[in-house]
């Protein structure tokens, strides 16, 4: 693949609904990403990637689009896109789109067209299925909660939608749809921008329809021709062209994600996987408000590391984007101001350390936190509605629910960017479509760009160092000390030098383990000077040769 430069850069995520309102009608636009570039290109960052900014019915923010070559009026126009990308490129930052193309918007035309009748041209590009009225085709779950099959009494048949009912699921074995789509990413390419990520792309490729006795993803989680499909897609679109790709990778296994990133096989430069962030799904259950089980994660995180590594595959790796809690909240603390930078900090330095690209989601520079919400009128997530009408009938009082949805919603990282301590953290002049968290006044990009000490300045040495340290991009992981339940050690090394990582997950004091040489180069820290033991939440970065 053509493009060199991904195993070295660092990705900022813009969610733009969120990040800065330009015209005061209380959701964020491209004329106000604009407005930021010079806080993206001080913080030293390499591409920006936008969620969805196509015309859409928003249900799902975005990832329900209606049509691919138009930009949503809401976010503005195609100049202002091209605005943005001539400018971003001024400034050494690109810019990648985001394509969600395993589902299309119910309002999209080709599903107009399919919907008519079973005979419609169209009818082939989304997947219906017969059923009887109360017998759906297959016991399979949506992601969003009930049957993923919906009913439509116009022609008595099933539509699958893996996710909301206005998301219905492309065909991908209809060689017409993939062409569509093929033709679509090259109008894009066309159109000047530097990479995609790709929506739940390993769910393209549906394989047998039959029931499950759990959810169904055996049936469709990198489905039988997925390879197939993806390596199509990259010789007829991005392929051997300067063009970073990452695709979102459900539930996905370490083969698979090796397949799809090695380089001789042409699929994909990188991968996003999850398998870190359910490590406070008890059982596998998202809606509840367990705490995270911190052996789990580094367990998770290090087979990630070695497997990936092994196979020489790509991995993108990330505590924060937009279907996410905020990290600091989620397995730092944000109960003292204290506690909320060292954590966050903590948090950035043991993640920094590992292979793979960094992302880095809106705010988590500055280390923002979860707003706290405890009313279900602040929620405007449809995923998050759907849980929350689930969780009631199942029986859970109003409070459970709220004390669940305050530490997993997906708005949790949705509420506006706090730019400064004006009112709604000069995110909007207007009122913003979802409220901000209180918390602004104390933590904005204002107030951390002026402090030296802050998270913000630790991101920015972190990304310094991604882009300098060739240990970091290619060294072996060695992990250490698994069973310690405070302490994430492990050792990058390369050619005779070696970069150890430890970090201390809890808030108390501890002792700093024998297993572990201190001596070395201090390249990072979270403390001014290095002592015998760890402190709360501490983190370093030792270099040695
Ligand atoms: C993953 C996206 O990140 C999420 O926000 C969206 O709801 C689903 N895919 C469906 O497109």
């Amino acid at each position: 693949m053509a493009v060199s430069d991904w195993k070295k850069s660092v990705v900022y995520q813009v969610y733009p609904k969120s990040f800065n309102d330009s015209t005061g009608d209380g959701t964020g636009d491209i004329r106000g990403i604009i407005e930021k570039l010079d806080y993206l290109a001080f913080l030293g960052v390499d591409y920006i990637w936008l969620t969805p900014v196509y015309e859409s019915p928003m249900r799902d923010n975005g990832y329900d689009i209606s049509n691919y070559y138009e930009i949503n009026p809401e976010f503005g126009t195609k100049e202002d896109l091209k605005a943005l990308m001539d400018e971003a490129h001024e400034k050494g930052l690109k810019v990648m789109l985001d394509l969600a193309f395993n589902h299309t918007s119910t309002a999209h035309p080709w599903f107009v067209e399919s919907k008519k009748s079973k005979d419609n041209p169209y009818r082939d590009y989304y997947i219906w299925k017969d059923g009887t009225y109360d017998s759906p085709p297959t016991s399979w779950e949506s992601k969003f909660g009930g049957n993923a099959w919906q009913y439509d009494d116009n022609t008595n048949q099933y539509y699958l939608r893996l996710f909301d009912v206005t998301q219905a699921d492309l065909n991908w074995d209809n060689e017409k749809v993939r062409s569509e789509i093929y033709e679509m990413i090259n109008y894009w390419i066309d159109f000047g921008v530097d990479g995609f990520r790709f929506d739940v792309v390993n769910l393209l490729s549906k394989g047998e329809f039959k029931d499950s006795d759990g959810p169904g993803k055996e049936f469709y989680t990198d489905g039988p021709r997925i390879h197939e499909y993806i390596h199509e897609m990259n010789r007829r679109t991005f392929g051997g062209k300067e063009i970073m790709t990452v695709g979102e990778m459900s539930s996905t296994t370490i083969d698979h994600c090796i397949k799809y990133t090695a380089p001789e096989r042409e699929e994909l430069n990188s991968v996003f996987n999850f398998h870190h962030l359910k490590v406070d799904y008890p059982g596998g259950e998202k809606w509840t408000d367990a705490s995270y089980d911190f052996i789990l994660l580094k367990e998770t995180l290090m087979k990630w590391q070695l497997g990936i590594h092994e196979g020489n595959g790509w991995n993108a790796i990330f505590w924060c984007n937009h279907d996410q809690p905020r990290v600091v909240s989620r397995f730092g603390k944000d109960d003292t101001e204290e506690n909320r930078v060292r954590s966050a900090k903590m948090l950035a330095i043991s993640l920094h350390g590992l292979q793979g690209t960094p992302y880095i989601y809106q705010g988590e520079e500055i280390g923002m936190t979860n707003p706290g919400f405890s009313r279900i009128d602040q929620y405007r997530d449809v995923e998050t509605l759907n849980a929350y009408d689930i969780l009631r009938e199942k029986g859970y009082s109003y409070q459970q629910v709220m004390d669940i949805l305050k530490k997993k919603s997906r708005d949790n990282a949705r509420t506006p960017m706090q730019w400064d301590g004006s009112p709604h953290a000069g995110f909007t002049d207007g009122e913003p479509w979802i409220e901000t968290a209180p918390n602004y006044p104390e933590i904005n990009a204002e107030k951390a760009v002026a402090d030296e000490t802050s998270v913000f300045y630790t991101y920015k040495k972190l990304i310094e160092m991604r882009h300098e340290m060739e240990i970091l991009t290619s060294g072996d992981i060695r992990p250490m000390l698994m069973k310690d339940r405070n302490l994430f050690v492990y050792e990058r090394t390369l050619d005779g030098e070696s970069l150890l990582v430890i970090a201390n997950y809890s808030d108390k004091y501890v002792a700093w383990p024998e297993e572990v040489a201190r001596d070395g180069e201090v390249l990072i820290s979270n403390y001014d000077v290095k002592d015998n033991e760890l402190r709360p939440f501490e983190a370093l970065m030792i270099y040695r040769k």
